[in-house]
Order: C-alpha cells, then sequence, then structure tokens
C-alpha cells in the first residue's frame, strides 16, 4: 500500500472540485446537475487496465516534460500494491504499463512481468527504448506487445525530441528486440510516432526505418497540450507523409495505423476510427495511476473516478463520477480532453 501522503483526496467532496472546476462554466454547470441526478449503477468490470507504475522518467521530452527534475523512483506504484491492484480487478485480460513516466525504470521491473504472466494476463509496454535487451526479451517471450515511441527518423531531432537518449543505442534496442522477436515467434513489435510540429516532415521514413526493422506496425498519434494552430499551415505536408507511409506500409507488409481525423480535420483512405469520432474506450478500460487514482483512459484524460486504496476499485468503477462522465461521452458536452482524441483502440487489438 502506498504511503498515505501520495495520496490525493478522492473523496466526493475533492473528485468534484478535481472533475469538474477543470471544465468551462457550462459543461460544469450541466456535469454537476447531472451528478445530483445519477446514482451509482453496478458495472461489468473492465478488462482491460492501463497501470502507470512510475510516475517518473530518465528522458526529458518536450512534448511531455515528465523528467524535468530527473528520475523520482519515489513516485512509484510498489510490487504487493500491484498486486492488489490485479487481486481488485479479477476480469482483466490484458495490461498495458504507460503512464507520464517510464515503466521499466522500477527496479523489480522484472517482477511485474512475472506477476501479469503468473496471472495468464496479457502484456503490453509503452516504452521511450532506453530499458535493458533482457526487458525486452522478457516480455516477448511471454507474447507480449513493445511499443517503441519514436518520432523521428533523423538521429539529431530523434535525440532533441528525445533528450537525452543516444539515436544509436535506442535503434540497437529496437532491433535487438525484432531480431529477438523473430528467434522465438513470439510476441510483436510496434513504433508509436507522436506527430507535433517538429516532426511533420518524419512520418514516411520512420515507416521505412520500420519496414527495414522488421517491425510490425506503426501508429499515428497527435500531440495534445497546446496549441495545434500550427496544422493549418503544416496539414498538407501531414497529408503527403500519410500517403508516402502508406505505400511504403503496403509495399512492406507492415500495418500503419492512421487516424480518421486529426484535430478534427477527416483524413481519407485507410484509416482508423480514433475515440474523438466515437469513443467506447472507458467502458471496458480503466487507467490506474501510481497512486491508485482510477482514470478513465490511456490517452491520460486527468477525470478521476476513486482510488484503488481509498475506496477501492469497484466503488471507484461503479460511481457517480463514471456515470456522469459515460453519459456525456460522445455528446457535444463531453469531457473537453474528449474532443478531437486520436486514440485508436485498434493499433492494441
Ligand atoms: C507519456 S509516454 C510514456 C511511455 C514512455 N515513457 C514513452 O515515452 O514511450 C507514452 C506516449 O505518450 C506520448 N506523448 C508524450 N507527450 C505527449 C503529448 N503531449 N501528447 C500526446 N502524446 C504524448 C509519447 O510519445 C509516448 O509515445
Ligand atoms: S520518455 Fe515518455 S514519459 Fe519520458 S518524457 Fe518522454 S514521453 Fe514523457
Ligand atoms: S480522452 Fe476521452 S475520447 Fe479519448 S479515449 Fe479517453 S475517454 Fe475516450
Amino acid at each position: 500500500m502506498p504511503d498515505p501522503s501520495i495520496l490525493q483526496d478522492a473523496n466526493a467532496f475533492s473528485l468534484d472540485r478535481r472533475n469538474f472546476d477543470t471544465l468551462d462554466d457550462k459543461t460544469a454547470q450541466i456535469w454537476r446537475s447531472e451528478f445530483l441526478k445519477c446514482k451509482r449503477t453496478k458495472r461489468f468490470q473492465p478488462t482491460r487496465l492501463v497501470i502507470e507504475i512510475l510516475n517518473s522518467c530518465n528522458l526529458d521530452c518536450p512534448m511531455c516534460r515528465v523528467g524535468q527534475h530527473g528520475i523520482d523512483l519515489e513516485r512509484r506504484m510498489e510490487l504487493q500494491a500491484f498486486r492488489d491492484v490485479l487481486n481488485q480487478c479479477t476480469d482483466v485480460r490484458s495490461v498495458r504499463l504507460n503512464g507520464l513516466g517510464e515503466s521499466t525504470l522500477v527496479p523489480d521491473f522484472s517482477s511485474y512481468i512475472d506477476e501479469l504472466n503468473r496471472r495468464s494476463i496479457d502484456i503490453e509496454l509503452i516504452t521511450n527504448g532506453t530499458a535493458t535487451d533482457e526487458i525486452y526479451q522478457q516480455i516477448l517471450s511471454c507474447g507480449g506487445k513493445l511499443f517503441f515511441s519514436w518520432d523521428a527518423a533523423s538521429p539529431d531531432l530523434f535525440e532533441m525530441l528525445r533528450r537525452p537518449a543516444s539515436w544509436e543505442s535506442c535503434l540497437r534496442a529496437l532491433q535487438q528486440a525484432c531480431a529477438y522477436k523473430s528467434k522465438v515467434g513470439k510476441g510483436l513489435v510496434g513504433l508509436l510516432f507522436t506527430l507535433q510540429k517538429a516532426n511533420v516532415k518524419e512520418f514516411a521514413r520512420v515507416v521505412e526505418l520500420a519496414v527495414e526493422s522488421c517491425v510490425d506496425n506503426v501508429q499515428l498519434n497527435v500531440v495534445k497540450g497546446g496549441s495545434l494552430r500550427w496544422l493549418e499551415s503544416d496539414l498538407a505536408e501531414v497529408l503527403k507523409q500519410i500517403e508516402l507511409a502508406s505505400t511504403t506500409a503496403r509495399d512492406g507488409k507492415i500495418t500503419v495505423f492512421l487516424p480518421d481525423q486529426i484535430n478534427g480535420g477527416e483524413i481519407r483512405g485507410e484509416v482508423q476510427v480514433t475515440s474523438g469520432t466515437h469513443c467506447t474506450v472507458p467502458e471496458t478500460e480503466a487507467v490506474i495511476r501510481w497512486n491508485g487514482d482510477v482514470q478513465v483512459c490511456n490517452m491520460f484524460n486527468p477525470y478521476t473516478l476513486g482510488n484503488v486504496f481509498g475506496h477501492g476499485f469497484k466503488h471507484a468503477w461503479e460511481s457517480t463520477f463514471a456515470q456522469v462522465f459515460l453519459k456525456n461521452l460522445n455528446t457535444a458536452n463531453c469531457h473537453p480532453y474528449c474532443k478531437t482524441c486520436a486514440y485508436m483502440p485498434k493499433a492494441y487489438d
């Protein structure tokens, strides 16, 4: 159990402030009034969890900044707490280790993987590529999926966006993982490209790199936070990159997962439904933050349902806060973070 001092208040009063004070006045009024009318409701348990076992990082990527203060291993979910989460969520078939941080830095990381494997839970990891080969091989040996974040094909730009990582060592780690995957005939390796102003000309060459490295798939994510006004002038380039990347992927027989919209603008071709178009994610998926807070999805929407180490997972999952969020999802009054969301659940099927 984590030290109680790290827990933010997750009682109804503080969640009211945390969740509703961040909405614009009109939406907050609607959500608060619905909150008074909604009741706690029994729900099927989630089948997928995203668990943040560390809220800290060895890199300081400019679009994220989680690592700006260096590594702080205090901001981790201990193994026993991780087991407690899994014990509370008995229907879970798949766990993605992701979060605002780099999970692989947790000192006994391999024990977390053993724990999932022992319970026959499918494993997914999103990583910055700085972990050891042994870590990546352990996940592939369990048939798990590895997603390397890869935002550029030019070494200099890669190192700027993934500071202070080394292109050479990340590339070596990726290639070793791919070689190991083919040797054992298990697991999957994908790339996760986060589109931002600095890398609009990189996507097609990242897909080329994926083909050369025998990666299974590449998905296009879109940066969140800050203005996307730059897209107005760069959209033509983004579309060109998508077209080139699609051809490369087809010829190289790998999959690219492309969003059906970017910032609300329609993308045509072989695209996937994004959660910004229609979202069912919070019906079956929950995020557990390092301190036990239960949130709604892999996109780190900050809306919080409760805390697993407070009143417990079931209490959070079936809470009135969950009902209000689900009631407004896919409507004009949806949470502002959901508008134009680039999440593509299909990329993880
Ligand atoms: C927050 S990281 C955590 C996992 C790991 N540290 C990594 O970088 O792969 C998960 C994914 O979110 C992406 N990401 C970072 N900042 C983002 C932002 N502002 N908007 C959208 N995605 C972002 C990263 O590129 C990465 O692919
Ligand atoms: S490596 Fe991941 S968690 Fe770390 S700063 Fe970069 S995007 Fe954020
Ligand atoms: S941010 Fe909103 S739209 Fe996107 S996956 Fe999460 S709940 Fe769905």
